[in-house]
């Protein structure tokens, strides 16, 4: 079996070409990257791309017909991945999230690939109150990202898939160790500052509803998808990734994290405007579909792992939300040194 994996060298791609090595010892992998985020690495364990059989550097908008040759599955994963990098980059975020993603599965289409799974998001729902939200309610996006996601789609839902079977995953927010871990999500964050500073500082007043799902799983998930048969929820499927007993309020997270790491304070904002962002999941389309492939990590261990590979790279920075560790610093870190251009291009490439 042929993967292409888009979006590979970021904070989810390495758990989940782990994960396909383990599962496809044999499978040829192909990594397909820009590497805005290629140097953050958090293992002393060696660079995560050496489980692939290749690796390509390129942006997605310029993504050629031969890489998709003989392929069999795409894991689209390429992508601005989160508000904040979507507020400030918002043209960006539509050309890549949304009119190259489409592009993509086009091309993978005409090349005859027959699993494409993209990688969206259960921030489409945005804030919803009134019980869990299924793939039939109403979506509600807040930000250019979620906008960009739920724009791709519909335009999957639309086009001609040919003979390819399309499953976008609605993940809810990951959390969980990765070689290439990132300190800009809600439990990585909370794990972050019990280490380093002794202390949760939760922005929020506590109560906003996040589904959460380990990395781990996001890769089971994913291995359900590429080999999903159209007989089992059609042609083209948009499903939520998660699992209804990870819908945590987030003081319930702080707390989890406060347990697993004893001595730290737990500060509450309980002065903060109402977050925005508040909903709870049903993930029981997902579970009818791929019974095998449920979340299988339990939030303890998650917080322990997390936990476990800060201190093995022996993590104590108290100002990680200025780190590398934070994607947009990333970004503006090589902007500023004139590395990309605004639109996310690398200035060398667009010099040569
Ligand atoms: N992290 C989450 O909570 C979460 C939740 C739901 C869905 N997702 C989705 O899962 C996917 C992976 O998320 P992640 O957390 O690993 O993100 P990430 O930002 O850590 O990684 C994304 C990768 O895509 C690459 N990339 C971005 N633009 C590119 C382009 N134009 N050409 C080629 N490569 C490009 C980046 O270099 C990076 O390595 C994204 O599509 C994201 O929207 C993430």
């Amino acid at each position: 079996m042929k993967i292409l994996i888009t979006g590979n060298m970021g904070y989810i791609g390495p758990v989940v070409v782990r994960h396909l090595r383990a599962r496809y010892p044999d499978s040829h992998l192909v990594g397909y990257d820009a590497g805005y985020f290629a140097h953050c690495l958090t293992t002393p364990d060696g660079l995560p791309e050496r489980l692939l059989t290749e690796q390509v550097f390129g942006d997605i908008r310029f993504i050629a017909d031969k890489v998709f040759e003989d392929v069999d599955a795409v894991v689209h994963l390429a992508a601005v991945s989160n508000d904040p990098m979507g507020t400030r980059f918002e043209e960006p975020t539509d050309a890549i999230n949304f009119r190259a993603s489409v592009r993509v599965a086009e091309q993978a289409r005409d090349a005859g690939v027959r699993n494409f799974v993209f990688a969206s998001s259960c921030s489409i729902y945005g804030f919803a109150e009134g019980g869990p939200r299924r793939e039939t309610d109403a979506l509600n996006p807040l930000t250019a990202y979620a906008r960009s996601k739920i724009a791709t789609e519909e335009a999957l839902r639309q086009v001609d898939l040919g003979g390819m079977s399309v499953t976008c995953l609605r993940f809810a927010t990951a959390c969980g160790m990765s070689d290439r871990l990132r300190l800009d999500l809600v439990l990585n964050d909370f794990v972050a500052g019990a280490i380093a500073t002794g202390e949760i500082s939760v922005l929020s007043d506590g109560t906003p509803w996040r589904p959460l799902i380990d990395v781990t799983d996001m890769a089971r998930a994913i291995d359900w998808a590429i080999r999903r048969d159209p007989g089992n929820g059609g042609a083209f499927l948009a499903v939520n990734a998660g699992s209804n007993s990870w819908n945590y309020q987030v003081s319930e997270l702080a707390q989890a994290v406060a347990d697993a790491i004893p001595g730290t304070r737990v500060s509450i904002n309980k002065d903060a405007p109402p977050d925005k962002r508040s909903y709870r999941v049903d993930f029981g389309l997902f579970r009818s579909l791929a019974p095998d492939h449920q979340p299988q990590m339990t939030l303890v261990e998650s917080v322990g792992r997390i936990r476990d590979g800060l201190m093995a790279i022996g993590f104590a920075d108290p100002d990680y939300r200025k780190s590398d560790r934070i994607r947009l610093q990333v970004l503006d870190r090589h902007m500023s040194a004139g590395r990309l251009s605004t639109d996310l291009r690398w200035q060398e490439q667009l010099a040569a």
